[in-house]
């Protein structure tokens, strides 16, 4: 069930070579720091790994009938639904009954330091609430590869920092996690790194 890249690179149409002969193989329960200055390919070496981008050169193998989410720098929910709704509708969609979703919910909640906001509408979350409230939202939908784009970059310094905190619990759940990120605090949550440095054309 692990995520295989050979010899992976990739440039835009007529754009600069961004990264090449990557080799790596992604296992489960295992999160992935992807690190490298801006316009490094950081993103664009997500999409490859999720499989939105087809890459230039080289191959990805993905996990048979693997699911992927993603949760974005900027955390996108919907203002006036509280925070177990949002948590709960991954649950619904993979087809539990409304108490099992909510108990569900509640304890990936529990888990993300988000039990007191939980009858909260996502309008009154701060940012590092509704950030990590996007992190539990991706966990509940119970995907094989997760891809998280700078997660902190909206955050200041202490928000960050809690954050990293539930990032680093984000390994061991079985699935792949990937985040590119330029905070070292969240690199250092991670469990390995892999620097586009390494991977210059
Ligand atoms: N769809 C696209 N078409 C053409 N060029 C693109 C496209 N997407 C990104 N690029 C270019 O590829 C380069 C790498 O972009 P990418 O977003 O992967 O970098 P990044 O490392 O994630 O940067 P940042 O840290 O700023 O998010 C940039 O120069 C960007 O302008
Ligand atoms: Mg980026």
């Amino acid at each position: 069930m692990s995520l295989i890249l050979k010899d992976v690179g990739h440039e835009y149409e007529s754009g600069r070579r961004l990264f090449a002969g990557i080799d790596l193989t992604l296992i489960p329960g295992r999160s992935y720091a992807v690190v490298g200055p801006s316009g490094a390919g950081k993103s664009t070496l997500l999409g490859v790994m999720a499989g939105d981008i087809h890459p230039a050169h080289g191959c990805v193998r993905r996990p048979d009938s693997s699911s992927a989410n993603w949760v974005f720098q900027n955390p996108h929910g919907v203002a006036g639904r509280t925070a177990l709704d949002h948590v709960a509708l991954p649950f619904l969609a993979r087809g539990h009954e409304r108490p099992a979703a909510e108990e569900g919910a509640m304890s990936l909640l529990e888990e993300f330091g988000l039990e007191a906001v939980a009858d909260e509408a996502f309008r009154y979350l701060s940012g590092g609430e509704a950030q990590r409230l996007m992190l539990a939202r991706a966990i509940a939908a119970a995907p094989d590869l997760l891809f998280v784009d700078e997660p902190t970059a909206q955050l200041d310094l202490r928000t960050a920092h809690t954050v990293n905190d539930f990032l680093r619990r984000m390994a061991g759940r079985g699935c792949i996690v990937v985040i590119a990120t330029h905070d070292a605090g969240t690199r250092d949550s991670c469990t390995d790194v892999v620097d586009l440095a390494a991977f210059q054309p």
